[in-house]
């Protein structure tokens, strides 16, 4: 059988792991494009609303139910339901996981790869919009750039999470993370003191609600849910290892601010650095690889910054990325009582035969396509779009309906007595995960449907 099941060493262990699945490419990446495209301050009232109301309720039912009950998602809500076709819906969050590891790192490959290009100076050099973009596109055509990117960045996941959760990712993320702070720091010192750069924070805080439509609604929910990891078994492997007694909503606050912060850090130096460059704060994805190496080529240093910047984005991915792999690993674990490095390698083969169709989407595999799209934008319009907010879902009715949620707030009171002495907490998480967190995710879930 297997060895005694592991746990943080620390507390703060876990918040820099947890930490570092939440902060990743939809904070740096993501965040700062969807604000420029749904409406700048406006859509960011309505995200804090939903991180609030949902995102952070789902979190916290995700790490407890992870921490009562020291398990694999599957397991895990067999054991509280007491229902064994629960331990499928927990199995389903484990392949929800996965599917995004595989199609996350593809994406990833391509900040490594573009890591690349900013040591060799190739960021630096671009005098017109078109010809920052028709590298991107250059670059994505090829196949074998896609491809060994992919296969670098998932080889980095990999080894990290051979060592195991205290050795490899506890330690990992205690070195990656506060170097992820410093750099993000740096980069928004130098952001805001270009000139013309306020005028990205002004446009940040001048809201546009008629930018506001459903979609943007819509946009905002499913970014809370991506960005927290949630849905995917991340959070309850992640609570899992935590001991009992800690203070859960501490820590959970703790992660969920720092996630919120980097998003908003991102967001304001990559503004500023547009509106100092006079581009468009609306471009959409292309924000990161074709409006920001514009920017680099003027900047005293460009190059060194252009290396910063990219290293910053792969530290996220990475601590990210090992996270969404994580729970098929601690399944194979739990279930098989396999040791650690065999499950890793048979995971990362695994993620890695399922992201190869990913990391050729924008070459050889551009013309195939599923219900319209290609194999990476499939894989990532169905984790993100059904199966996160299906898992999610999920979450909520388990510890709303069928562990019940008095039972739950007890085990969530332990260590964390003394913030539910203080501030109405029992009947905020009972309302949020017995009502508004259900009715929303079906709300919006038909609405990307419809
Ligand atoms: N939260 C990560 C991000 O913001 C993505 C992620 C998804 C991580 C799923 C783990 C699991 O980029």
């Amino acid at each position: 059988m297997t060895e005694k099941r592991a746990t943080w060493t620390s507390r703060v262990g876990f918040i820099f792991a947890a930490a570092g699945s939440a902060v990743g490419l939809a904070n740096i990446w993501r965040f700062p494009y969807i604000l420029g495209m749904h409406g700048g301050a406006a859509f960011l009232i309505v995200y804090l609303i939903c991180l609030f109301l949902i995102g952070f309720p789902v979190f916290i039912s995700e790490l407890l139910i992870g921490r009562t009950t020291g398990t694999t998602p599957g397991f895990a809500f067999e054991a509280l339901s007491g229902k064994k076709p629960w331990r499928y819906f927990g199995n389903f969050t484990i392949l929800t996981g996965f599917i995004v590891s595989a199609f996350y790192s593809a994406v990833a490959g391509w900040i490594l790869g573009y890591l690349v290009e900013a040591f060799r100076g190739n960021l630096t050099r671009f005098e017109a919009a078109a010809e920052a973009q028709s590298h991107f596109s250059t670059l994505l055509a090829d196949p074998y750039w896609g491809l060994i990117s992919f296969a670098v960045f998932l080889f980095a996941s990999t080894l990290v999470l051979f060592f195991g959760v205290r050795e490899g990712i506890e330690r990992g993320n205690k070195i990656m993370m506060p170097a992820l702070f410093v750099i993000l720091i740096l980069i928004l010192a130098r952001a805001l003191t270009l000139p013309n750069a306020w005028s990205g924070v002004e446009f940040l805080l001048a809201p546009d609600f008629s930018a506001l439509t459903p979609t943007a609604l819509m946009i905002a929910l499913g970014q809370s849910f991506f960005t927290l990891s949630l849905g995917q078994g991340t959070m309850v492997t992640y609570g899992s290892y935590l001991a009992k007694k800690d203070n859960l909503v501490q820590s959970g606050l703790t992660v969920v601010l720092m996630d919120t912060l980097v998003s908003l850090f991102a967001a304001v130096a990559v503004f500023a650095i547009v509106f100092f460059a006079g581009l468009s704060p609306d471009s959409g994805p292309g924000l990161l690889f074709h409006t920001l190496p514009l920017v680099f080529g003027k900047l005293p240093w460009g190059d060194a910054f252009a290396c910063l910047f990219f290293f910053l984005v792969f530290l996220a991915a990475l601590t990210s990325q090992i996270s969404a792999m994580e729970p098929a690993i601690a399944y194979l674990i739990d279930r098989f009582g396999w040791g650690r490095k065999k499950a890793t390698f048979v995971v990362a083969m695994a993620v890695f035969i399922v992201g190869i169709p990913c990391a050729l989407s924008n070459s050889v595999l551009r013309d195939v396509l599923i219900f319209g799209m290609v194999p990476l934008d499939f894989m990532s319009f169905v984790a993100s779009s059904i199966m996160i907010p299906v898992g999610g879902f999920f979450a909520v009715m388990l510890v709303g309906y069928w562990w019940g949620m008095d039972k739950a707030i007890n085990q969530l009171k332990i260590g964390a007595e003394s913030y539910f002495a203080i501030w109405p907490l029992a009947g905020y998480f009972k309302v949020c995960i017995k009502v508004l967190a259900p009715l929303l995710i079906i709300l919006v879930f038909l609405s990307a449907l419809l």
